[in-house]
């Protein structure tokens, strides 16, 4: 195993109800901008849960944050909250509010000429805007780690950004809050955590028993409890694993001092920069491919994952590993999502313009190994296709 230093300092409120420790958690006397997306909230009961909680705090609205949040939106953000003295921000939504309110929290008192430089340039914020969020989508994470994406809709950039400024001081997951979710959203949230947890499994042996246990622990949960979260909108129990899996995939715990992949996420998404799939569908689409394209490399542990994960017991080594990727293609199906370029009309020539964007950003060694370049990341597109 790897050094490495473990800290997650988000405290996470779970269960049915919680929405009401908001008063516990953000100090009394607090200017708060509430931020959220297209609406959902208002439909599902989750923005009068959340004023209620807020009753005797002042409190200014910022919606219409789209998925893959866009910089331009998040300015009128940033300029709001300047204008109006904001102290704390209260994220209310999925990954792409949570992501928005990350960056409004450091770009409100950001020195530097241009906010976007955070991103192209990873340019340093010294200090951030506390922020707490009350999840409705289980998926990316996070709610409780240190990233963030942002989309640059004029130049169609997708960027993220890590650094400890942007973990939330507390995070409320409350699983009822997603039973209004349509069907495609739960199960890219599911593909998503599926395919986090496989960017810090499927890499190469570690001697790290314990972090492959628990990754394993969280695919096979996932596998399990996903096609029951379609068939049963308002079950629990369900959505409560379902929630706990995609965040656990994606704190820290399961990649602490074992290597990380996420050639997958780079490639997939430069499909949604394009294309503007979402982030799931990309990762549903792109793994199989990527599985396959780095078969060799990751062999040792494609094969523990076909045995332990898949259950596959019969066949050479390589048909096992083949017998696990198109089993793993065959769930993201199960879920609803269709896994070629091709069924969302992306046809074989826009494979350049997405390579060129990964140049562009110096994505020219991913993977756990460095060793994915662009010419394996094109051939990876071309296995979408
Ligand atoms: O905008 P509203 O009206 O709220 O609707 C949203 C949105 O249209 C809707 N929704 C959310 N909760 C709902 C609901 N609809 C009904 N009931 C509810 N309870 O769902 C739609 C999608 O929401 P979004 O937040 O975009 O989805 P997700 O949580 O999958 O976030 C995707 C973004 O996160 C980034 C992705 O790249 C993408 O930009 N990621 C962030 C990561 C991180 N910070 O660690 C890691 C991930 O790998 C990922 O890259
Ligand atoms: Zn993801």
């Amino acid at each position: 195993m790897n050094n490495f230093t473990f800290w997650n300092p988000v405290r996470v409120h779970f269960g049915e109800g919680q929405i009401e420790k908001l008063k516990q958690e953000i100090p009394p006397g607090k200017k708060i901008m509430m931020l959220y997306g297209g609406g959902s909230i208002k439909n599902n009961g989750v923005y009068q849960q959340v004023v209620k909680a807020l009753e005797g705090y002042s409190v200014v609205e910022f919606s219409g944050i789209e998925p893959n949040p866009h910089y331009e939106t998040l300015m009128n953000g940033v300029e709001m909250a300047r204008s109006e003295g904001v102290e704390y921000l209260l994220a209310v939504g999925g990954g792409s509010v949570i992501d928005g309110t990350k960056f409004v929290s450091v770009a409100i008192p950001f020195k530097g000429n241009d906010p976007w430089t955070i991103l192209s340039e990873q340019a340093p914020t010294e200090e951030a805007i506390p922020f707490g969020t009350v999840l409705t989508l289980p998926a990316t994470g996070s709610e409780m780690n240190m990233a963030s994406v942002v989309t640059k809709a004029a130049t169609k950039e997708k960027r993220g950004f890590m650094r400890p400024e942007l973990y939330p001081q507390f995070s409320i997951l409350d699983p009822t809050t997603t039973y209004s979710l349509p069907k495609t959203q739960i199960a890219n949230g599911v593909v998503d955590a599926f395919v986090h947890t496989t960017e810090q499994y499927l890499t190469r042996p570690a001697d790290a028993p314990l972090q492959d246990r628990f990754a394993e622990s969280l695919l096979t949960t996932l596998i399990q409890e996903g096609p029951k979260a379609l068939a049963l909108p308002e079950d629990y129990a369900v959505r409560s694993n379902i929630m706990w899996c995609s965040t656990m995939a994606l704190n820290g715990v399961i990649g602490a001092g074992v290597p990380q992949d996420w050639a997958t996420h780079m490639i997939g998404h430069e499909i949604t920069a394009e294309f503007g799939l979402a982030h799931g569908t990309t990762l549903a689409i792109v793994l199989p491919s990527t599985l396959r394209q780095m078969k060799s490399e990751k062999q040792a542990k494609l094969l523990q994952f076909a045995e332990r994960v898949w259950n596959i017991s019969e066949g050479t080594d390589s048909e096992k590993i083949d017998e696990a990727i198109d089993k793993t293609r065959g769930f993201f199906e199960a879920m609803g999502i269709k896994t070629k370029m091709s069924q969302y009309d992306i046809k074989p020539e826009a494979i350049d313009t997405m390579v060129e964007r990964l140049e562009q950003k110096g994505f020219v060694a991913l993977g756990e190994n460095q060793s994915i370049t662009l010419a394996k990341s094109r051939a990876i597109y071309e296995g979408c296709l």
